[in-house]
């Protein structure tokens, strides 16, 4: 069945469609999605993912996550892990935030920012580079351009790594394979 995560014409969508940022393989050399992130953009999602954090509920892992996605229209959601008690049933921090921005009719996403680190570890002290999982690498494949989409994998607001989805989940499957 052909689908098209940006249309409305389905049975479950009135939102009015977001223009562009389709995931597809054509739209990999556009200047849209290339553009590169204005400084205070980057410090905005990663303080945004940094302060999410504290909202996390990980009493099984106690590592305690946030994230923020930047939708295509400059909007900024973001959340934090949700564990529960069957595990399985866990949500990490880059799928809330970014069914967060879905479930509010935005499907074209632009960059999301990571930060996470044990929960007894203030953000100002985060050592690591944080790193998402495959699913949440494929769930951000669902809604943004793999090579324009930039994960921002920050310590703090002066020590990031900037990637794209591209380098993340290369080789990668997506909706314009359907
Ligand atoms: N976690 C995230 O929130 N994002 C990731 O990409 C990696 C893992 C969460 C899930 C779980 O609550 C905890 O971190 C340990 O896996």
């Amino acid at each position: 069945m052909k689908t098209d995560q940006n249309s409305t014409n389905n049975n479950c969508s009135d939102y009015p469609r977001t223009e562009g940022s389709r995931a597809s393989r054509g739209l990999a050399g556009s200047d849209r999605v290339n553009r590169s992130l204005p400084p205070e953009t980057i410090a905005r999602l990663i303080h945004t993912a940094l302060d999410a954090r504290r909202f996390s509920y990980a009493p099984y892992s106690h590592y305690c996550v946030g994230a923020a996605v930047l939708t295509e229209d400059g909007s900024v959601f973001d959340g934090c892990n949700i564990e529960n008690a069957s595990y399985g049933a866990t949500i990490c921090a880059e799928r809330t935030a970014i069914f967060a921005a879905v479930s509010k009719g935005h499907r074209s996403l632009i960059a999301l920012a990571l930060a996470a680190a044990p929960e007894d570890v203030e953000p100002a002290a985060i050592k690591d580079y944080p790193s998402p999982c495959g699913i949440c690498r494929q769930v951000m494949r669902e809604f943004a351009d793999p090579s324009g989409f930039k994960v921002i994998l920050a310590k703090s607001t002066e020590d990031y790594r900037i990637l794209t989805l591209a380098d993340l989940l290369p080789e990668s499957f997506g909706p314009d394979y359907l």
